[in-house]
C-alpha cells in the first residue's frame, strides 16, 4: 500500500504575519507537527498550490525553513498566488517540464503522479495551454497502460461555488484533448484551489480536494453547475469561512483509493469510544 500526503493552499506570508486573521506560518508547522506525529511514514507530500499569498522569494524560503522536518519528499505545484521565478529561486528542484513549467512525473508501484501547473501569471482563473497540454499528452503515453493521477491547482470544472466556479481552469479544450484517450487510466484527481473539502467524480474520474491550512471558502451554492453561468453572475463576491484547516492522507492500493482527513488544530484526536 502507498500512503500519501495531500496538502494544499498554505498561502504563506511574511513571518509572523497575520492573513485573514490567523498566521499561515504557525498553521503550516503544526500541520507539519502533526504530519510528524501521526503520517511520517508517508511515502511522499505533494501541496497543489497557493503556496504563498503573493508570492516572494522570502516566503518561499520560509515554506523551505517549516517543510524542513518533513522526513518524506514534499511535491509543490503553483497556483494562482504563487510565482514561479519566486519558488525557483528558494526550491531550485522544483518539477520543470522543458518548457518552464512547474510540471513533472513522479513514479511509483502504483502508478504515475503527473504535476501539472494551471498558473496564468497575473490572473486567478485556471489555464492549461497546447504547451503543457503537449507535456501532458507525451507524459501519459510514456506510462503505457499504468494508472495514472493528476495533481493540479485548479479544476477543469465547476463545484458549484460561484466565486471559484469563475476562477477554474477557462479554456478547457487543451486539457482535455489530452486526456481523452487516457481517461479509464485516470484513478484519481486531486486540486486545491477551492479551500474546501470536496469530493466527488467528473466524467466517471474521481476527484478530491481540502481545506486550505489557514482559511477556506464558504459553502454558499449556486443552484446550478456551470463555469459559464458563474462568470455571468453579476456579485463576484468570494465569502471566507473561518473553518478549521486538515490535510489529506491518501491510501492506494491496486483496487482502492482512499482520502481521509485529517485535522491539525483540534488536540488529542482520540479517546476511548
Ligand atoms: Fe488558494
Amino acid at each position: 500500500m502507498l500512503k500519501i500526503i495531500h496538502l494544499t493552499d498554505t498561502h504563506l506570508v511574511g513571518r509572523g504575519e497575520a492573513l485573514y486573521g490567523t498566521d499561515p506560518s504557525w498553521r503550516l508547522r503544526a500541520c507539519v507537527d502533526d504530519i510528524l506525529a501521526a503520517h511520517g511514514d508517508a511515502a511522499f507530500c505533494i501541496i497543489t498550490g497557493d503556496l504563498a499569498d503573493r508570492g516572494g522569494r522570502p516566503v518561499y524560503e520560509l515554506m523551505k525553513e517549516i517543510l524542513s522536518p518533513l522526513p518524506m519528499p514534499v511535491h509543490l505545484l503553483v497556483g494562482n498566488h504563487d510565482s514561479r521565478t519566486d519558488l525557483r529561486a528558494a526550491f531550485p528542484d522544483a518539477f520543470d517540464d522543458g518548457n518552464g513549467f512547474v510540471q513533472g512525473r513522479i513514479e511509483t508501484p502504483l502508478g504515475d503522479f503527473l504535476m501539472l501547473d494551471t498558473l496564468e501569471p497575473m490572473k486567478h482563473h485556471g489555464a492549461f495551454c497546447e504547451r503543457r497540454a503537449a507535456w501532458l499528452s507525451e507524459a501519459l503515453a510514456k506510462g503505457g497502460e499504468k494508472p495514472v493521477y493528476l495533481c493540479q491547482h485548479h479544476p477543469p470544472f465547476p463545484v458549484g461555488i460561484a466565486g471559484d466556479d469563475r476562477l477554474a481552469i477557462l479554456e478547457r479544450a487543451p486539457f482535455e484533448r489530452a486526456i481523452a484517450p487516457h481517461r479509464s487510466r485516470i484513478r484519481h484527481m486531486f486540486f486545491g484551489h477551492i479551500h474546501r473539502p470536496i469530493s466527488g467524480s467528473w466524467r466517471g474520474m474521481p476527484f478530491s480536494t481540502l481545506f486550505g491550512t489557514n482559511h477556506q471558502t464558504a459553502l454558499e451554492l449556486t443552484p446550478y453547475l456551470s463555469i459559464e453561468r458563474a462568470l455571468n453572475e453579476p456579485d463576484d463576491t468570494v465569502w471566507g469561512s473561518p473553518e478549521a484547516p486538515h490535510y489529506g492522507v491518501v491510501l492506494i492500493d491496486a483496487e482502492l483509493v482512499v482520502v481521509h482527513q485529517r485535522s491539525f488544530l483540534a488536540g488529542p484526536q482520540r479517546f476511548v469510544l
